[in-house]
C-alpha cells in the first residue's frame, strides 16, 4: 500500500532530486520542465462550477489573496484555516514536482468542491472548463515594478527557479517575457481585456494595501457570501502582512531550505508598495519606463505607483 505522507515529509523525502528546473515553452509561454512535461493533464483539468480561481503573475500577492477567501469561506475561523500549509488548503492547479511530492492535481482530486485554486497561468492556458463551467476568478495585479523586484528575489531563494543571474539582467529577462511563466505585460494584460466578458474580478495589490477592508469587501460582494463586519475586521487582521509572516501556515516555512532557502530571502519578504525605488538606477527606470509604454500602450489599466 502506498505510504501516505505529509506535505513536509514528501518534499524531504524527494531529497537532492530538486534542481533549478530548465523552462520549456508551451505555447510560447515558459515554465518549468516539471510543469510542462505533464501539460496535457494540467489542460484537461475539468473544475466543478463551484471552484474559485485565483490567478496571479508570480509574487502579485497570491498567497494573501487565497488566505483571504480560505478565512472567507470558514467565516474568519483562524483555527480552522490553520489546519495545513496554503498549498494544501489551496492546491496550485500546475504545479508538478519530483516524486513523492504530489501534485497540484493530485491535492485537487482529493478534495470537495469548492476548492480554491491557485494558478499563474496566463489567460490563454487556463483550462478551459474554468470559462465553460462560469467559475469565479480573481486575478490579483502588481505593479511590474514591484512584481519584478520581489520576483527576483523569490527566484534567489526558491532552488527549483532558473537562476535569477545579476540584476540588470534579471530586468532584461523580464521586459523580454523570459522568466517562469513568461511576459508580466502578456498576463496582466490578457486577464483585463477578458474580465469583463469572463465575469474576472481583477484587483490590484497597491489597492489591497492602501484599504485591505474594501477590497476583502469586494471579495465578499463578488463570491456572493455573507459575512459580519466583525468577521470581516478579524480576516483584514490575520492576514496583515505580519501576521502572514508570523503564521507558519502561511509563510512557507513548510518547504524546506533545500527547495525554498528563507534565509536568502524570506518568503513573506516585504509586502510593501514602491520598494522598486531601491533597486532601480534612475537609468534603469527611465529605459523600463520608455519601454513599458510601448508594451502596455494598447491597454489602459491603472497601475499606480510606478514611476
Ligand atoms: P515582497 O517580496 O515584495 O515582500 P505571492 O504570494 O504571489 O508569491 O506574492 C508574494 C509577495 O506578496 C511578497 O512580496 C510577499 O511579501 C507579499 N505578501 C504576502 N502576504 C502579504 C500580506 N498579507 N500583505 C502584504 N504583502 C504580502
Amino acid at each position: 500500500m502506498e505510504e501516505k505522507l505529509s506535505y513536509t515529509e514528501a518534499i524531504q523525502r524527494a531529497g537532492d532530486s530538486f534542481s533549478r528546473f530548465p523552462l520549456i515553452p508551451i505555447r510560447g509561454v515558459p515554465l518549468m520542465s516539471y510543469i510542462a512535461n505533464n501539460w496535457e493533464s494540467i489542460w484537461a483539468f475539468r473544475p466543478d462550477p463551484s471552484d474559485i480561481l485565483i490567478a496571479t503573475y508570480p509574487k502579485a500577492g497570491t498567497t494573501w489573496t487565497q488566505e483571504i477567501v480560505d478565512l472567507l469561506f470558514h467565516n474568519g475561523d483562524a483555527e480552522a484555516c490553520k489546519r495545513a500549509p496554503t498549498p494544501v488548503r489551496s492546491p496550485f492547479l500546475e504545479i508538478f514536482s519530483p516524486p513523492p511530492i504530489p501534485s497540484g492535481l493530485d491535492y485537487l482530486k482529493t478534495m470537495d468542491p469548492p476548492r480554491i485554486i491557485k494558478t499563474h497561468l496566463p489567460f490563454q492556458l487556463v483550462p478551459t472548463g474554468f470559462w465553460e463551467n462560469k467559475c469565479k476568478v480573481i486575478y490579483v495585479s502588481r505593479n511590474a515594478k514591484d512584481n519584478m523586484v520581489s520576483y527576483f528575489h523569490f527566484d534567489s531563494m526558491n532552488l527549483t527557479q532558473p537562476e535569477p543571474g545579476p540584476w540588470e539582467g534579471y530586468i532584461r529577462k523580464f521586459m523580454q517575457g523570459e522568466l517562469s511563466w513568461g511576459s508580466w505585460y502578456d498576463h496582466v494584460k490578457s486577464y483585463w481585456i477578458e474580465r469583463e466578458k469572463k465575469n474576472i474580478l481583477y484587483l490590484f495589490y497597491e489597492d489591497m494595501k492602501e484599504n485591505p477592508r474594501r477590497e476583502v469587501e469586494r471579495i465578499v460582494r463578488y463570491l456572493d457570501l455573507s459575512v459580519s463586519d466583525e468577521v470581516i475586521s478579524r480576516i483584514v487582521e490575520l492576514t496583515s502582512f505580519k501576521n502572514m509572516k508570523e503564521n507558519p501556515m502561511t509563510n512557507y516555512s513548510c518547504i524546506p531550505a533545500p527547495i525554498f532557502d528563507q534565509s536568502i530571502s524570506p518568503f513573506m519578504r516585504k509586502g510593501e508598495v514602491g520598494d522598486w525605488r531601491n533597486h532601480f538606477t534612475p537609468e534603469q527606470s527611465k529605459m523600463f519606463d520608455e519601454d513599458y509604454e510601448k508594451q502596455m500602450k494598447d491597454v489602459n489599466i491603472p497601475f499606480r505607483d510606478i514611476i
